[in-house]
């Protein structure tokens, strides 16, 4: 049999797959601790099932807490070309410590197949609660100021147009309960994250009669994986808790890009703090919005770590394959973004100055058309007819440059005969507010209401 043509000697590898394009170390050194925690009850399981010594057990956890503080302590030294990934890097430094002969029997009927979605299950359950605990932080920040601003009114807009008043307290609880929905779907998301794959082997299952459940407890999962085979393939955790970040980080964008709109001049609704933004380098008078234009520009790779992660996987035969070493960076990286975010824009929203002298001053009679349709409705006049009527108004006020709320009674009067005096009522921007007091709505009945729910979601 013919053999193939030898690599150059500038080639990244040579005759074995070796070298850089292999390595995931530079990545998944972040899974350290989860790495050797996972080990440590590897090997107390081992123990139990006798196929280690308690003696051997404890030369084996001392020696990986050992380990773990050199980390901690950044002393640990990478060897390039021998430490292939964060696995083989700890196993060959235990061996240092504690001696080839004992350290060899950490690894007895496992396979990195199953440490790596063990570190990697461990790492994402801990940075999701984590980021629980921001998302609820920032929730906490949008129920203080929407309770304390309730009083602000100003243009809702459709298609960015004028369309309707509803309080700046509406606005703001229209995206945070978008976020608190983000909350529950965390939550529910965490709970498949943590389970535990430890004891899978490399496919097959354990040889040893391992007690899984005893790891499943010292390590904090939830409960057990119960399918080895599945066990090893599967990234569904990551996908599903990228798939989350990229939609977080969708509604991140959209909020971000509103508060962006109303800190302009020509808005000027909000004012954002010197600490979340950045002058020009060439214009003195500029004040640009970038913590908001990195949270919507952030959405970008967010959503694009999801995609990467969700193509590693496509069409992949059973259970491990390499491939899925490229689920580890997208993962790090967009847990990374969604966290930093979440953290940013809190830091943003407590600090926003509001100006509600600006909020008012944006509104417009024309807004009130819909009221003097429906003041119209209260008389019983069909909406499909008031809503012409009103268009009416609101054409007089166009041809004759009155503002709508200005044309006098005669005007209105002739415009249709049902219209009364208290027809001046309807051009009341507080009163069309209050009068929006169904659930869900921006009266502030509704409004302090929806506070409530927010808060009770919080937990
Ligand atoms: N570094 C690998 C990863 O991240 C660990 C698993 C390696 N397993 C193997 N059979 N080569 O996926």
């Amino acid at each position: 049999m013919a053999s193939g043509a030898k690599p150059e000697g500038n080639m990244l590898w040579g005759g074995r797959f070796t070298g850089k394009y292999n390595e995931s170390i530079y990545f998944d050194r972040a899974l350290y601790k989860q790495d050797i925690l996972g080990s440590i009850a590897f090997a107390r399981a081992n123990a139990k099932a006798g196929i280690i010594s308690q003696d051997e057990f404890q030369q084996i956890e001392a020696g990986l807490r050992k380990v773990q503080a050199e980390w901690d302590t950044d002393a640990f030294v990478i060897v390039p070309g021998v430490d292939e990934d964060i696995h083989t890097a700890n196993e060959r430094r235990l061996g240092e410590i504690i001696g080839k002969h004992v350290a060899g029997k950490l690894h007895t009927g496992r396979s990195r197949n199953e440490q790596v979605v063990c570190d990697m299950r461990m790492w994402l359950r801990d940075e999701l609660r984590a980021i629980e605990g921001h998302l609820v932080s920032l929730l906490r920040v949008v129920a203080a100021r929407a309770e304390k601003e309730i009083d602000y009114v100003m243009p809702g807009y459709t298609h960015l147009q004028r369309a309707q008043p509803i309080r700046w307290s509406h606005w703001l609880l229209s995206h945070g309960l978008a976020f608190a929905s983000d909350l529950e779907r965390l939550r529910e998301v965490v709970k498949r994250v943590n389970r535990n794959p430890l004891g899978c082997g490399a496919l097959a299952g354990n040889p040893f009669n391992l007690d899984r459940d005893m790891i499943t407890e010292e390590l904090g999962f939830d409960g057990l994986l119960w399918n080895s085979m599945g066990a090893v393939a599967d990234r569904d955790f990551v996908t599903e808790s990228l798939q989350w970040g990229a939609m977080l980080m969708q509604h991140m964008s959209r909020w971000a890009e509103d508060l962006i709109i109303y800190s302009t001049s020509e808005f000027g609704f909000v004012r954002l703090a010197d600490a979340y933004s950045t002058g020009s380098s060439l214009m003195p008078q500029k004040k640009n919005p970038d913590s908001l234009e990195l949270l919507r520009g952030r959405s970008a790779s967010a959503f694009g770590d999801m995609a990467t992660l969700m193509m590693a996987q496509k069409g992949l035969p059973s259970t491990y394959n390499k491939d899925l070493q490229e689920s580890v960076e997208p993962m790090l990286r967009q847990v990374k973004t969604v966290s930093d975010s979440i953290q940013i824009a809190n830091g943003v929203l407590a600090t926003l100055v509001t100006n509600p002298a600006k909020m008012r001053a944006a509104l417009d009679p024309f807004m009130l058309a819909t009221d003097v349709a429906d003041y119209l409705v209260r008389k019983g006049v069909p909406f499909r007819e008031t809503h012409h009527i009103s268009g009416r108004c609101v054409a007089e006020s166009e041809q004759t440059g009155i503002p709508m709320n200005e044309l006098s009674y005669e005007q209105m009067k002739a415009i249709d005969a049902r219209f009364d005096e208290d027809i001046a009522d309807a051009f009341d921007y507080e009163v069309s507010v209050e009068r929006r007091s169904a659930k869900g709505g921006t009266s502030k009945s509704s409004v302090l209401e929806q506070i409530e729910v927010l808060t009770a979601m919080l937990g």
